[in-house]
């Protein structure tokens, strides 16, 4: 007898254990007893950069250090046949480097000694609450310096004259107290001007060629603050034009390359700098005040060899006035955060010894889709 069709129910097949692991985005690695790599799902391939086929030929102790927090999770494992994580633990050895990742390690049951360990990368969901915070910085600056603009620079621009006839008439002695003055004025006034940068104005965008953009960036520092630096270019030729705005895009890139400059300087290093594009996969973010997330596919990394930022202000990086420089207003990276903001852009900011990256993703320009709004891709 045959079944009326309606009351068929076709149950879909269960995927097997090894596909659902392989299309699990959280790195999952297997060890022996021994600390040897029996498994490694492709999440975990890319957390250790290398593949399961080499993986297996190593053991634990050959990418991590020795001391590392993470052996002493292992023995607890199986010590007590329990779950164990740890929170923010610190890899830094020359195969791997990542901070902030989360751990958790689970025995293996009927494999005596076998643990299971998930790893992850907490950082980039930390970047991207930082950056809201960011923007929120960089609109407090921007209502200041229109209150700074107003109120500041008048008065300065009487203050500046005056000193400016004092010098002609007072004698050789008060004369350098008016210089003082006048030169302060301008110290004021050239802070304001920086200040007035946070406007909030509505971007105009166009396709912009980020490697035009790089190369103008490259030649102006060449010319002036970075001129005894050598600068490094790795583009990848083939990317497609940013939706931007070419001059804000200008600043941005030439900000981050005059820190750069700047660190090396500072630490009198003989490092350089490295400009670097390249089309990354995968970096999707919520635009602020919409339901839907932008594909983000474009990467220029402004690196350096200098000694890395102080532990002190990397929490504070982006806001405004946040500076370890005598004459620095702190001012560079709150306009980087702003501008990178209203691109719909994400940075994002890893820094030890000897290598510091500045990476900052942006949306590509796409024929058809001309706004930002139909740029994004809804979720
Ligand atoms: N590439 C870098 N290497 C080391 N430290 C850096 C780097 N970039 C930024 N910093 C640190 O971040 C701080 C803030 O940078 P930011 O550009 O906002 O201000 P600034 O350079 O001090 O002053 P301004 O840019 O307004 O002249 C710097 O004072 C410096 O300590
Ligand atoms: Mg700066």
């Amino acid at each position: 007898m045959r079944l009326p069709l309606a009351r068929v129910r076709v149950v879909p097949p269960v995927p097997d254990a090894a596909t659902m692991l392989s299309a699990l985005p959280v790195a999952c690695a297997m060890i022996s007893a021994e600390n040897r790599f029996i498994y490694a799902n492709p999440a975990a391939e890319q957390f250790f950069a290398i593949s399961i086929s080499q993986l297996r030929h190593l053991g634990l102790a050959d990418l991590v250090p020795r001391d590392s927090p993470l052996f002493a999770l292992i023995e607890q494992v199986r010590a007590g046949e329990v779950v164990v994580s740890d929170h923010d633990i610190t890899f830094d050895s020359p195969r791997l480097q990542r901070r902030g990742v989360t751990v958790q390690g689970t025995p293996v049951t009927d494999e005596p000694g076998y643990v299971l360990l998930t790893l992850q990368d907490e950082s980039a969901a930390r970047t991207l609450d930082r950056q809201m915070n960011f923007r929120s910085a960089a609109r407090s600056v921007s209502g200041m310096a229109a209150i700074l603009a107003h109120e500041v620079k008048n008065p300065l621009s009487g203050i500046r004259g005056a000193a400016q006839l004092l010098e002609n008439t007072v004698g050789e002695a008060d004369r350098e107290l008016a210089i003082l003055i006048r030169n302060e004025a301008d110290r004021i006034r050239d802070l304001v001007d920086r200040m007035e940068a946070f406007g909030e104005k509505p971007i105009v965008r166009d396709a912009v060629n980020i490697h035009r953009v790089l190369e103008h960036v490259r030649r102006l520092a060449q010319s002036g603050f970075a001129a005894h630096i050598r600068i490094n270019e790795r583009y990848d030729p083939s990317l497609p034009p940013v939706w931007g705005n070419r001059d804000q895009l200008v600043q941005v890139m030439l900000n981050l390359v005059k820190n750069a400059a700047e660190a090396l300087t500072e630490s009198e290093s003989d490092g350089e700098i490295t400009l670097i594009t390249a089309y990354q996969h995968g970096v999707r973010v919520a635009v602020p005040g919409s339901k839907r997330r932008m594909h983000l596919p474009l990467v220029v990394t402004v690196r350096d060899a200098g000694p890395g930022i102080a532990e002190d202000i990397r929490d504070h990086l982006f806001d405004p006035f946040v500076t370890t420089k005598p004459s620095g207003s702190g001012l560079g990276l709150a306009l980087v955060a702003k501008i990178v903001g209203e691109h719909g852009g994400l940075i994002e900011m890893d820094s030890r010894p000897g290598k510091t990256d500045f990476r900052v993703f942006l949306p590509i320009f796409l024929e058809d889709r001309c706004e930002i709004g139909s740029s994004a891709e809804s979720d």
